[in-house]
């Protein structure tokens, strides 16, 4: 692609943002579709959040992803922020509008389109959600928000999960989310679950470990997501198959809610051969 005065940009603002996937989505993205789009990461200094959205409002920017640590920091720089993405308190991806940004959150719409992609469906669902850290307290929300009938938060700190259960109760006006020290996994009631493995634990290069690692409680799980990538097939997923389950991991999370950022940026639907084909270059960029 040719680089001309038509030429449009987006990025990325974070810190770190050296190992970032994005600029391989978004740029793959823009060539299969042919826009005259590029996309660059932006290594943002600790309270600059403010300077650089507005500086990219300033610089006619298409539209900007935010990973750690801004997600929540930068809410205050942007002139509306999407509805779901106000209660989960974070966003990701900022859409330009007439005044400034729009803040939506689509890491956790790339969640639910992945799970709807691999058939998993959330409402009437009881659900295990192991952490209440930063994404398991999103995944929460969506949870409540599209109907689980009854979502166990599993935490190692009894405190953060009960905290999130009251929060995302409160917000959600029903009784959704049950808190619950990690170490009571044996009261769970005796039944089959989606199981959402929301914790750091598996993270390469921890690679070995699982936040429980007991075959009975994976004996519960019919379906196992995990919003890990890399291992492409962490501890979790493994005892989620050995004990019978589907196990799946968080690249599909990761692809769509580029996608979903794609599609806000340039008012575009994404074929699914194009999202299908961006899947396998990231599932070759994670193996090296
Ligand atoms: P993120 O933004 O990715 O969610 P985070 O907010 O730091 O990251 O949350 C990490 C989650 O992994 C928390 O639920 C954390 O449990 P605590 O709240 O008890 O700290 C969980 N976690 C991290 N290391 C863990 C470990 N060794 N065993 C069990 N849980 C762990």
């Amino acid at each position: 692609m040719e680089i001309n005065g038509h030429t449009r940009l987006c990025g990325l603002i974070g810190n770190p943002v050296e190992h970032t996937l994005s600029p391989a989505i978004h740029n793959t993205l823009a060539e299969k579709l042919g826009h005259n789009l590029v996309y660059v990461p932006f290594h943002v200094e600790k309270g600059y959040t403010d300077d650089a959205v507005k500086g990219a409002f300033g610089l006619n920017i298409l539209g900007l992803n935010v990973t750690v640590p801004y997600k929540s920091d930068v809410i205050g720089s942007l002139v509306a922020v999407d509805e779901l993405a106000e209660k989960i308190g974070a966003v990701n991806t900022l859409v330009r509008c007439e005044k400034g940004y729009k803040g939506y959150n689509t890491d956790i719409l790339g969640l639910y389109r992945a799970m709807c992609s691999e058939g998993i469906k959330i409402e009437g669902e009881q659900i295990v959600l192991l952490g209440a850290g930063g994404a398991a307290r999103a995944v929460a929300f969506l949870c409540a928000e599209k109907g689980a009938e009854k979502v166990y938060l599993l935490n190692r700190s009894l405190e953060k999960a009960q905290a999130v259960a009251e929060e995302v109760n409160s917000i959600c006006g029903r009784e959704c989310i049950s808190p619950m020290i990690t170490a009571d996994y044996e009261k769970l009631p005796d039944r089959k679950y989606l199981a959402i493995q929301g914790t750091s634990v598996g993270l390469h290069p921890d690679s070995d470990k699982a936040v429980i690692e007991d075959a009975g409680f994976y004996q519960k799980i019919h379906t196992g997501y995990d919003l890990i990538y890399k291992p492409a097939e962490t501890k979790f997923m493994k005892l989620v198959k050995e004990n019978g389950g589907c196990a799946y991991n968080g690249l599909k999370m990761l692809l769509y809610q580029a996608v979903i950022a794609y599609e806000y940026w340039n008012d575009v639907q994404v074929p699914e051969s194009v999202a299908e084909d961006i899947y396998e270059v990231l599932k070759s960029r994670v193996a090296v």
